[in-house]
């Protein structure tokens, strides 16, 4: 079995981070979020893996390398626009050739990775396996609609008036016959090669589509809150590891991890977080469910609930909650009069000042 990985994409919803760096390679504690689907492929014994790339190639790339350090040999697949999930399957049908493979959405997150799905569709004789879970906005997901014994009768992309509440997750798996569905389908109406559109194909000419009710944690990374919920989890279950120096002065709760050449003086970390290789904490608290990146700098501020990328900065701030922010961004707090905010920010950013 093969496995196909989709880390192209516009990433809309996570601008303006997405106009500079590909979505999927976000942090969740420090790692990026396409490095927990990888490392769930392998996990499941798979080997062979293709990465569709779009604009964001040469991050993807430089991240990810020939797989080697993950165990995997993988292929580039380059995806001149987002066309759509089945336009992917469409474009890496020479490398897939005639084996069944996972198609792996690279914003995706499934606690407890995939290797149970992946026997029972071994084990099955299924033309394609999908992921079901209730959540409580459908109209964002891809939504399945079950019959009485439920069977899939109906699925639909992103609908505007969702007939269930059951979301397609970002993991499937499919027999080769998907190859002749992609290529039997046309855009939808927002110019997309709909994956809904192929499987409703596959049902219709009779072949067998499989649903699991995923019974683990599901999140699709692709907007703020997702990413910091994410995050939350994932340190929940962090193993406490202390490499980096934290001074006398400083009080330690919790589940914490200070990686190398990281430096607490005169600071409350309370656990889980983590601080990231090299960074410099100074007369702050970090609270529960942040990450903080490499070399950043975090002085005089109270921050809680977030992600910072590497080597951005926050001086004398109080206080940072429920925040994404991105690589080498200043965070400062203002002296003198006037008593003003002064903002340099970027396109599609989006700033809640509580003053
Ligand atoms: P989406 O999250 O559905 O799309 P997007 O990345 O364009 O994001 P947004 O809705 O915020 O604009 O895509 C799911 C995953 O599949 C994601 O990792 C990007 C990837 N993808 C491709 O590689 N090619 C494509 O044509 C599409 C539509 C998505």
């Amino acid at each position: 079995m093969k496995a196909l990985v989709l880390a192209g994409g516009k990433g809309t919803r996570l601008r303006p981070l997405t106009h500079t760096s590909a979505k999927q390679l976000v942090p969740v504690a420090n790692k990026p979020v396409l490095f927990y689907g990888l490392e769930a492929l392998r996990d499941a014994g798979i080997t062979s893996v293709g990465i569709i790339v779009g604009d964001t190639a040469h991050e993807v790339r430089e991240a990810v390398g020939d797989g080697a350090k993950f165990g995997l040999d993988i292929t580039y697949i380059p995806q001149q626009a987002p066309l759509g999930l089945a336009h992917c399957v469409l474009i890496a049908e020479e490398f897939l050739a005639d084996e069944p493979f996972v198609m792996y959405l690279g914003d995706n997150f499934l606690v407890g990775g995939i290797t149970s799905l992946v026997d029972a569709f071994r084990a099955a004789d299924h033309d394609a396996q999908i992921l079901l879970t209730k959540v409580a906005e459908p109209q964002f997901y891809g939504v399945a609609e079950l019959g009485s014994d439920g069977e899939i009768v109906g699925l639909e992309e992103k609908p505007e008036h969702p007939r269930s509440d059951l979301a397609i997750v970002g993991v499937y798996i499919f027999s080769p016959v998907i190859h002749a569905a992609v290529r039997s389908i046309t855009p939808s109406a927002r110019g997309e090669l709909e994956i809904t559109d192929a499987i409703t194909w596959l049902i219709d000419k009779g072949y067998r589509v499989h649903s699991h009710f995923v019974s683990g944690y599901w999140k699709d990374t692709g907007r703020l809150q997702d990413m910091l919920e994410c995050n939350r989890i994932i340190l929940e279950q962090i193993e406490p590891d202390i490499s980096g120096t934290v001074d006398g002065r400083s009080e330690i709760t919790g589940r914490v991890v200070v990686e190398r050449g990281a430096v607490v003086e005169d600071s409350v970390l309370r656990g889980p977080i983590v601080i990231g290789a090299d960074s410099k904490i100074t007369s702050s608290y970090v609270g529960p469910f942040t990450s903080i990146g490499a070399r950043c700098e975090v002085a005089n501020t109270e921050i809680e609930y977030s992600i910072v990328l590497d080597s951005s900065s926050i001086r004398g701030v109080s206080r940072i909650g429920h925040s994404l922010i991105g690589r080498n961004v200043e965070v400062n707090r203002a002296e003198g009069m006037p008593n003003t905010h002064e903002l340099m920010v970027g396109d599609h950013s989006k700033i809640q000042v509580r003053s």
